[in-house]
């Protein structure tokens, strides 16, 4: 295990590095980014490179996604968490972006802390996120289940932001029926030759609207609407 002083280090060097992504790394991001140890979410063996800003492999031929990767996604350009919203992620994989986001909508000591219910389909890795979630401290912000995120979470709906990180070829329905008036939805779209990350919005009487940010590769979205 690398001294705390060294993991600082890379972390704030990583975090440096993400202007080439051009990404807007607002003091909120930074600290969530600061606070969750990436280290306890992937593989052992991978802990030497866990701030290194590339997918790394977890079980089941899946992948924890890139650092600048988890950072767009809560950039204030794409779903922007605030303290006390509701999120559902979809694809939880190693429980990472999850407990970023529990840092933004959720920072000890809120008064109004919001909640993260992240699913996952593959039950190896629905065990693999809770068990990381535990022991890096978020079960009270997180709660992860196992099943087909595809169609969402009906009795916590609707959710201020959902964030799939898997491709898919349309927007599930289910995931567009719960989003909340003001909410947020995040998916890779999937195109001829690589993906289009796609935000949905949806204003508070209720009309979406929808904008490109831009490509990216994730893994294929499976169950029902892969
Ligand atoms: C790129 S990984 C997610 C990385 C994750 N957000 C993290 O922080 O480690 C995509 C995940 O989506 C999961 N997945 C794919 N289709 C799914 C579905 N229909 N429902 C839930 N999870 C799904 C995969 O099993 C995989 O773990």
């Amino acid at each position: 295990m690398k001294p705390d002083g060294e993991l600082l280090r890379e972390k704030l060097n990583v975090l440096s590095k993400l202007r080439f992504h051009n990404i807007k790394i607002t003091e909120r991001m930074k600290k969530a980014f600061l606070n969750v140890p990436r280290e306890e979410f992937v593989l052992p063996k991978y802990k030497n490179r866990a701030y290194i800003d590339t997918p790394l492999p977890i079980q089941a031929g899946q992948t924890i996604s890139a650092i600048h990767m988890v950072m767009i996604y809560v950039s204030p350009s794409c779903t922007d968490p605030q303290v006390g919203e509701t999120v559902l992620e979809i694809g939880a994989g190693s429980g990472y972006n999850a407990a970023i986001f529990a840092e933004m909508v959720a920072p000890e000591g809120v008064e109004n802390p919001g909640h993260i219910y992240a699913i996952e389909i593959i039950p190896e890795l629905a065990e693999f996120a809770k068990d990381n979630i535990e022991r890096s401290g978020y079960t009270d912000r997180v709660t992860i289940l196992e099943s087909d995120g595809g169609n969402g979470y009906p009795e916590k709906s609707p959710f201020n932001i959902i964030s799939v990180a898997a491709a898919s070829k349309l927007i599930p329905p289910p995931l567009q029926e719960q989003i909340a008036f003001n909410g947020r939805l995040v998916i890779p779209i999937n195109k001829m030759l690589y993906q289009e990350l796609v935000l949905i919005t949806k204003d508070e009487k209720g009309n979406f609207s929808k904008k490109n940010l831009g490509g990216v590769a994730f893994v294929p979205l499976t169950g029902k609407y892969g």
